[in-house]
Order: C-alpha cells, then sequence, then structure tokens
C-alpha cells in the first residue's frame, strides 16, 4: 500500500476478530511510535500495552461510565493506552506539547499497524480519574488516548456502524475551507 492508499483507506475500527497480533508486528508498530518527532525531541509518550483477553476485559470496566460508548474494545486483542509523563512537557506560547508530541507518535503507529492490515480507534472518551487508578500511574503522567489495535471484521456490527454514523464519519471538511493560500487572502 502506497502512502496514498494507506491514508485514505485508513478508518476507525471498531469490530475485531480474535486472532492475536504478531510479536514481529506489534513490535514495528511500536518502533512507529518511537521514532515520532517531539517538541525538544523530549518523546513525553509512554504506552502500557494490554495483549492478554482477560487484562482487556478488567480494563474496558474500568474505562469509566462514559466508556460504556466504549465498549468495543473487549473484543481487540491488543489495547494500548497512551500516555504522557509531564516531567517531559515543552510548554511554548502557553501552550502544553504533551499531547501533540504523543498524538503524532500514537498517529504513526496506528497508520503503521493499519499498513498490516490492522485497525484501531482513537479513543478519548474515558474516566481519566478511574482508568490511572486502575493503571495504578505515576503522578505526572496523564492519559492521552486509548486505542484497540486488531484485525477488522469483515461485517460491523449495528452497534459500530451507530457510533460511525453518530460521528458522520466520512464527512470531511472541503479543501477550501481548510487551506488558504497567503496570496490570495492578501
Ligand atoms: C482525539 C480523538 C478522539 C476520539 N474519541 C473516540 C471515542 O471516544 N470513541 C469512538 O468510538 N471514536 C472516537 N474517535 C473516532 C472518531 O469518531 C473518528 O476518527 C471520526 O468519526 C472519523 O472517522 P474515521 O476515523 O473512521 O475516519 C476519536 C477520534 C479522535 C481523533
Amino acid at each position: 500500500m502506497d502512502i496514498n492508499q494507506l491514508i485514505s483507506s485508513r478508518y476507525s475500527v471498531r469490530d475485531f476478530r480474535p486472532e492475536p497480533i504478531p510479536d514481529e508486528i506489534l513490535q514495528e508498530i511500536l518502533e512507529a511510535g518511537r521514532l515520532a518527532p517531539s517538541a525538544q525531541n523530549r518523546q513525553p509518550w509512554r504506552y502500557i500495552v494490554f495483549n492478554d483477553p482477560q487484562d482487556i476485559r478488567i480494563l474496558t470496566q474500568k474505562t469509566g461510565l462514559i466508556g460504556l460508548s466504549n465498549f468495543f474494545i473487549k473484543d481487540a486483542p491488543v489495547v494500548i493506552v497512551a500516555c504522557a509523563d509531564l516531567k517531559k512537557n515543552v510548554r511554548i506560547n502557553d501552550k502544553d506539547y504533551y499531547l501533540v508530541d504523543t498524538a503524532i507518535s500514537f498517529q504513526q503507529m496506528m497508520l503503521t499497524a493499519w499498513h498490516h492490515g490492522i485497525g484501531s480507534c482513537w479513543m478519548a472518551a474515558f474516566s481519566e480519574t478511574l482508568l490511572a487508578k486502575h493503571l495504578q500511574l505515576p503522578d505526572s503522567w496523564k492519559i492521552v488516548a486509548i486505542s484497540p489495535f486488531g484485525y477488522p471484521k469483515e461485517n460491523k456490527t449495528i452497534y459500530s456502524k451507530f457510533l460511525s454514523a453518530m460521528s458522520k464519519s466520512k464527512d470531511r471538511q472541503p479543501i477550501e475551507q481548510m487551506v488558504q493560500y497567503w496570496k490570495e487572502r492578501n
């Protein structure tokens, strides 16, 4: 798959087959996260990898009430919790860059996964308080996102069709709304 196909075919996967992810592929995915750029190269991201079905089932119950809409992670063979260590945060122009850094790193992992036919889904809807307690995180760590990783099922469930319809997941703004050429603005 070339980079255009990779980016245009990616979608948020919420239905997973139970096959495990081979360890060499999981390592390649994690390596893609490791190689990401970051502000002042501080690399604040920290990843907690779940690859045991029982641990994943328990994790699913610990994501908080809001996590009910994210119940689909229970079927994934791997779930990764993306965290950031604030001790490695860089603040510029009143902006904390740990979120940007960790998002770039995690997205690199997701695209590498997709290159191997492995789907994922960014998830922000969880209770950070409950989850941080379950994970026994150090005080300086923040949870940035959770994502399941696994091979997509051929047919989506009604539940996941509903979730992607709710967010109108195929809609994208027109390029003219997104881009302004300086020459045309002046
Ligand atoms: C930061 C972020 C948070 C998201 N949180 C959730 C979530 O909590 N639950 C969920 O099912 N999808 C979540 N999504 C997935 C979006 O709904 C999805 O990316 C969007 O609808 C576009 O669809 P697509 O990824 O299939 O192209 C999130 C995506 C991003 C980037």
